[in-house]
C-alpha cells in the first residue's frame, strides 16, 4: 500500500490521452494570481479541493460502481476484484494479465483465456484516442464475464508493482499500445508514452517479479516498413519503417531482446497484420467505410504511384486469438528471479497473418455486397502519411511452432463483423433516445 501513496516515480508522466490530449498553459489569469494573489489563489485551491473530497467521501464505496472502483485503485474492495479476476479454474492454467484489455484484441484475449478458465487481470488507461464508448463496452461485455480491468496506465510503476504484489502473474499478455500509422504524424509522443516508455516500465517491473512471468506481446507487421520481397519473413530485414507507429514497434522489438538477454524473461513478439471483426477499431479502414458508406459519404481509396492496388493480409480476430493462446501455451519459463538471471531464456517472433492479402478496392466490393449500399468511391494516389503498399505474412514458423492456421477468409470475417456493427450501433441508438 505505502508504493501507492508516493508520487508515480514513472518514465515518462505525460499523460496518455492522444488525439484529444493538450498540455494545458498557465492562463495569464493563473499567472497573475501566481505572482501577485498566491495567498488567495490557495485558499480557493484548498476549498475547491475541500468540496471535492467531500463529495468524494459521500459517493458509494462499494465496487458496484465499475467507473468508481477502477480510477482509484487500492483498498480491499478493490483487491477482493483483482484476485476473484485473477483467479483460474485450475492449477495447471495460466494467471494473466492483459494490458490493453479495453481494447479490440486485448477484449478477445481476454475473454477466450477467461472462457477456458485461465485467470485474467486486465489493465487499460481508456485513452480517448477512439470511441471511449466503445472501450467502456467492451469492459461491461468482459466484467459480465469475470474479468476486471485496472485502470491505469503502463507507465505508473507503483501500480504495475502492486499488481504483482497482489497477484503471481505467470504470463502477461502485453497489447496496450498507441496504435493507428497515419495517427504518429499528428501525436508522435503518444507513441513514445505507451510504445517505448510505458513497454520499458512494463518490463523494469516484470524483471524484478518473483517469479518473473513469461511475456508475449504485440509487435506489427508494420516493422516490413518498405521491404518489397513478399512474403514477408521474420528472417527478413525490418530496419526501413515507414512511419513512427512502425519504428517503435521495431524498438520494442529489440527493448524486448536487451530484457531477455540480460534478465532471462522468456518473450515472445507477435507481428499482427491487419486484424479485423466484431468490436473492431473505428480508426480502421474496414469500420469506417462501413459507417461512411451507410452513411453514403464519399470514401477514400488510395493507389500506388503506378496506379496498382494498396492491399493488406487481413486477418480475422477469431484467427489472431488462436495464435496469441498458442503462443501463451508455447512460452518457456522466464530463468531470472528478481532482477537476476539465471540461465538463456526464450526468445521468439512469429507473424500472426491470413497470408492471403486483398486489394483495398475488393473490400469495399465485398462491404458494398454485405452493405446493399453503393460506395462513393474517390481514387486517390497514396499520401506519405505512414502507410505501406501492401502487407503479405508467411506463417510457416508460426504453423511448425504455434500450430497456427488461418481460417477465415475476408468475406466470412466481414460478414460477422457487419452483423456485429449493426446489432452494436442499433443498442447504443436505443440507448442514446432513452436519455
Ligand atoms: N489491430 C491491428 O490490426 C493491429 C495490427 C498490428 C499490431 N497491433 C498491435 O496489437 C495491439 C492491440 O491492438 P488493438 O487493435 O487492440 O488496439 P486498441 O487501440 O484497440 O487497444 C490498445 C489498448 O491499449 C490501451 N492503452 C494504450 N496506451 C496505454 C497505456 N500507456 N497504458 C495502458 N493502456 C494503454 C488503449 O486504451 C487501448 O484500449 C497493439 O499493441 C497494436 O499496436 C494491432
Amino acid at each position: 500500500m505505502s508504493q501507492l501513496s508516493r508520487s508515480s516515480g514513472s518514465l515518462d508522466d505525460t499523460p496518455s490521452t492522444p488525439g484529444k490530449f493538450k498540455p494545458d498553459k498557465p492562463s495569464p489569469y493563473i499567472h497573475r494570481l501566481r505572482f501577485h494573489n498566491l495567498s488567495k489563489f490557495t485558499f480557493y485551491s484548498a476549498f475547491f479541493l475541500a468540496i471535492l473530497c467531500f463529495f468524494f467521501l459521500l459517493s458509494s464505496p462499494s465496487g458496484s460502481n465499475p467507473r468508481r472502483s477502477l480510477g482509484s485503485y487500492g483498498g480491499s474492495d478493490w483487491e477482493r476484484h483483482v484476485t476473484r479476476s485473477a483467479r483460474r479454474r485450475s492449477d495447471s492454467g495460466m494467471t494473466v494479465l492483459v494490458t490493453g484489455a479495453a481494447g479490440f484484441v486485448g477484449t478477445h484475449v481476454s475473454m477466450a483465456l477467461k472462457r477456458r478458465g485461465d485467470g485474467v487481470l486486465g489493465l487499460d488507461n481508456f485513452n480517448l484516442y477512439y470511441e471511449p464508448t466503445l472501450k467502456r463496452n467492451r469492459q461491461k461485455e468482459l466484467q459480465k464475464n469475470g474479468v476486471f480491468i485496472v485502470e491505469g496506465d503502463l507507465n505508473d510503476k507503483p501500480l504495475l508493482h502492486k499488481l504483482f504484489d497482489v497477484v503471481a502473474f505467470t504470463h502477461v499478455m502485453h497489447l496496450a499500445a498507441q496504435a493507428g500509422v497515419r495517427y504518429a504524424m499528428q501525436n508522435p509522443s503518444s507513441y513514445i508514452h505507451s510504445n517505448i516508455a510505458g513497454l520499458v516500465n512494463l518490463l523494469e517491473v516484470c524483471k524484478s517479479a518473483n517469479p518473473q512471468p513469461s511475456i508475449v506481446w504485440a509487435s506489427s507487421s508494420s516493422v516490413y516498413g518498405l521491404n518489397s520481397k513478399v512474403p514477408f519473413s521474420e528472417k527478413d530485414r525490418t530496419d526501413q519503417p515507414a512511419s513512427l507507429y512502425a519504428a517503435t514497434k521495431k524498438a520494442g522489438e529489440e527493448i524486448a531482446h536487451t530484457y531477455n538477454h540480460i534478465y532471462g524473461l522468456s518473450i515472445t513478439g507477435l507481428r499482427f497484420f491487419t486484424v479485423y471483426g466484431p468490436w473492431g477499431r473505428p480508426d480502421m479502414a474496414y469500420f469506417f467505410f462501413t459507417r461512411d458508406i451507410l452513411k453514403g459519404k464519399v470514401i477514400k481509396i488510395y493507389e500506388t504511384a503506378d496506379h496498382g492496388s494498396v492491399a493488406r493480409d487481413f486477418t480475422y480476430i477469431d484467427d489472431v486469438v488462436k495464435g496469441c493462446l498458442a503462443a501463451l501455451d508455447t512460452a518457456k519459463k522466464s530463468t531470472g528471479s528478481g532482477g537476476k538471471k539465471k540461465g538463456p531464456a526464450q526468445f521468439r517472433i512469429f507473424n500472426l497473418g491470413n497470408t492471403a492479402p486483398v486489394p483495398v478496392s475488393e473490400l469495399v466490393n465485398i462491404l458494398e455486397k454485405l452493405l446493399k449500399v453503393k460506395a462513393k468511391r474517390l481514387v486517390l494516389p497514396m499520401p506519405r502519411n505512414g502507410d505501406v503498399k501492401f502487407t503479405h505474412a508467411n506463417i510457416s514458423l508460426a504453423h511448425r511452432e504455434l500450430g497456427y492456421r488461418p481460417t477465415t477468409d475476408l468475406e466470412t470475417g466481414l460478414k460477422k463483423f457487419v452483423k456485429w456493427y449493426f446489432k452494436y450501433y442499433k443498442e447504443e441508438k436505443k440507448k442514446i433516445s432513452a436519455w
